[in-house]
Formats: structure tokens, C-alpha cells, sequence
């Protein structure tokens, strides 16, 4: 069942280069709803936790390692069509290829450090939302 929430997080790189601001920017301009926001520093057993999904992967120990490498924004957006149109909006994963004025576009300069974490499910969103929001947390 559609939920119309995401959740996503503003990575490392992104927040070290002083991109917070216009980001969120971006995603209110986008027409979506900010119903959840913290600032936090993942740890190595948080990060893999989180992907564990990707565990399996080449690149696990270096996306758990980037993740960890500085504070991000993790945050729950609402707006109808969620998951489709904030991964419009971010463009594709590897900046390189990610569509012009689309956040990756504009912010990310790799595909190991890319500016923003998208949910790809209305499942995934419901799992990581929860992973770092209590229910008094979320509106
Ligand atoms: S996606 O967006 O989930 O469909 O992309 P996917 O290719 O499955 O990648 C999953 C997450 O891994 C990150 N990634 C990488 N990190 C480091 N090095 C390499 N080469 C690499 N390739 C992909 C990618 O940014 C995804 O992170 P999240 O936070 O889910 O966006």
C-alpha cells in the first residue's frame, strides 16, 4: 500500500560542503512536507546496519565507511507519489548520469559520495523511517 512518505538522508559529503540548506530547500520546493528531521553522526554498527541490505556488495565497507565519515540530515518526507517523485528529483545514483538540475545534479560530485539517500519502496521508506524515529518522533 502507498504510504506517500520517503525517507531520505543528506550524506556526509553533502553536509560538508555546506549543502544542507539548499537541499532542503530543494525537497520543500518540490512539494514535499518535512514530517521528521535529525542531525546525527552514524556509527560503523548504525551505517551497516542500515545496509545491511547491501552487505553482499563490492562496495559495503566503503559506503558504511563514507557514511560514518560525518554527521547527515536524516529526515521523513510526505507528498503524494513519494518514493517516484523524490527519486526524480534526486536524479540517478551515479551523479554523473543524474539529470540536469536534479539534486544530484547540482551537489554530488561521485557515485561513492552522492549528496542524498532516496528510498526505492513504500516498504523500505516504513523500514528506514522507523530505524531512526520513534513513533513520538514522527508527525
Ligand atoms: S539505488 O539507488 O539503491 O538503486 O542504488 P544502488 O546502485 O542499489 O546502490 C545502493 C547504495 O549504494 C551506494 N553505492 C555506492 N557506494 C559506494 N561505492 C559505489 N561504487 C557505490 N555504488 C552505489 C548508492 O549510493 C546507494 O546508497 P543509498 O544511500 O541507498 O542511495
Amino acid at each position: 500500500m502507498a504510504t506517500n512518505r520517503t525517507f531520505t538522508m543528506i550524506k556526509p559529503d553533502a553536509v560538508a560542503n555546506g549543502h544542507i540548506g539548499a537541499i532542503l530547500n530543494d525537497i520543500i520546493a518540490g512539494g514535499f512536507k518535512i514530517v521528521a528531521m535529525k542531525y546525527i553522526q552514524l556509527t560503523t554498527e548504525t551505517a551497516g546496519a542500515f545496509y545491511a541490505v547491501h552487505s553482499a556488495r563490492p562496495f559495503y565497507g566503503e559506503l558504511v565507511n563514507f557514511m560514518t565519515s560525518g554527521p547527515i540530515v536524516a529526515v521523513i518526507l510526505e507528498k503524494e507519489n513519494a518514493i517516484e517523485d523524490f527519486r526524480t528529483l534526486i536524479g540517478a545514483t551515479n551523479p554523473a548520469e543524474a539529470a540536469e538540475g536534479t539534486i544530484r545534479n547540482k551537489y554530488a560530485k561521485s557515485i561513492d559520495a552522492n549528496a542524498v539517500h532516496g528510498s526505492d519502496s513504500d516498504e523500505n521508506a516504513q523500514i528506514e523511517g522507523a530505524f531512526f524515529f520513534s513513533q513520538f518522533e514522527r508527525f
